[in-house]
């Protein structure tokens, strides 16, 4: 298929084109780079020996959109371009309803004078809010508790609503989990531009001596150890999860979501001790007070995935450390552009 990847140059974009060339896919990027580099496809490149085609392009910007949909003609679109920052939502809603409401709905409407019918769309678990009960299944009522948070749940809405409007529409709405790993290569991975807000990022920073300590935030939560459990998932399986929602969208119509996660959690002191192993270095960490609007536990019931994308999760807990371990160790810098 041609598949046209907005945001495909950011940390899962950049995976997930490997994948899917790796399928024989033909790719098209669409990016502004306002949270990536341009570098990042040079080694897409090399690393897949294959042809990355680029529009630096706002996803507001219709004319662009427009161009690349008569130049591109794609069969699908798996749409990864949006602003991700939990925090950063709160003090700039405006922004992030523009990007990533604005954005969704100038990509349809391109899609539509296109006659493009397939979407695959990051969502996030952040829509569930709450647990109301655990394993979150796609059933689990909704409830967002952040700006970010409520803009994944009306853009899911927006396609529920497009495809419900055409027949022959596919939306594939994918809520992912908590993203983690690097390329086995070594050569992609997570580049945050700033202080890293997630913990793996802020692990590996700590790790190779960037940051003295991670400060765990809260162990006074009503878990085992007393700190957040989470449902991490190597971003190489996550990728492969978009090369499945593609065929799935091929032979279905409608609109779905889907949990992508492992179905397994660990806490916070699980990562650190796990990361120690992949580095053979101590992990300074300090106890700080709660983060607000964080939850105690996460995790996904993925049987859904499973049974309907023929998908699930391969790699382990050691396969994601040390892969971000190599990665880090290997590229201090990320890609070298902040
Ligand atoms: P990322 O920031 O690395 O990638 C996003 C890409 O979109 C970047 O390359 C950025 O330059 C581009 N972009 C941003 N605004 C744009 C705009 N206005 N026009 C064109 N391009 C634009 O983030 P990521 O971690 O790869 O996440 C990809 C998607 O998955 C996002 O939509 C994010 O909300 C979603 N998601 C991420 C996580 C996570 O923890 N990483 C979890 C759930 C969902
Ligand atoms: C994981 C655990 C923290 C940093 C966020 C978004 C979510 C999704 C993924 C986009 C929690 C603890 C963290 C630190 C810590 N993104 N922690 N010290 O909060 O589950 O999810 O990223 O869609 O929408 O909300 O991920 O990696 O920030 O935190 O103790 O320096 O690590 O409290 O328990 P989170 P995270």
């Amino acid at each position: 298929m041609r598949v046209l990847v907005t945001g495909g140059a950011g940390y899962i974009g950049s995976h997930t084109l490997l994948e899917l060339m790796a399928q024989g896919h033909e790719v098209c990027v669409f990016d502004n780079f306002s949270n990536s580099s341009p570098l990042v496809l040079d080694r897409v490149r090399a690393l897949s020996n294959g042809t990355v085609t680029c529009v630096d392009a706002d996803i507001r910007d219709r004319s662009a959109l427009d161009a690349v949909m008569d130049d591109f003609a794609p069969d699908a679109v798996i749409h990864f371009a949006g602003l991700k920052a939990v925090g950063e939502s709160t003090v700039k809603p405006i922004e992030y309803y523009d990007v990533n409401i604005t954005g969704t709905l100038c990509l349809l409407a391109a899609m539509d004078r296109a006659g493009c019918q397939r979407i695959i769309f990051s969502s996030s678990a952040t829509v569930y809010g709450e647990p109301v009960y655990l394993p979150y299944d796609e059933a689990h009522p909704t409830a967002p508790t952040s700006v970010y948070g409520r803009t994944k749940l009306m853009a899911e809405e927006i396609m529920t609503d497009w495809a419900s409007a055409r027949p022959e529409a596919s939306a594939v709405l994918l809520r992912y989990f908590n993203p983690v790993g690097a390329h086995p290569s070594a050569q992609i991975g997570e580049d945050p531009s700033d202080i890293p807000n997630n913990l793996m990022p802020f692990i590996a920073q700590v790790a190779v001596g960037k940051r003295d300590h991670l400060s765990i935030f809260g162990d006074d939560y009503p878990t085992p150890d007393g700190t957040g459990l989470r449902d991490y998932i190597h971003v190489v399986d996550l990728a492969r999860a978009h090369v499945a929602a593609l065929d799935y969208a091929a032979r279905t119509t409608g609109a779905r979501p889907f949990n992508i996660g492992t179905g397994q959690s660990y806490s916070v002191r699980d990562m650190v001790a796990a990361f120690a192993r992949a580095c053979g270095r101590d992990i300074p960490v300090q106890v700080a007070p709660r983060r607000a609007g964080d939850i105690a536990a996460m995790l996904a019931d993925a049987a859904r995935a499973k049974a309907e994308l023929g998908w699930e999760a391969t790699h382990t807990l050691d396969d994601m450390t040390a892969s971000t371990w190599a990665w880090q160790s290997t590229n201090l810098d990320g890609y070298g552009t902040h």
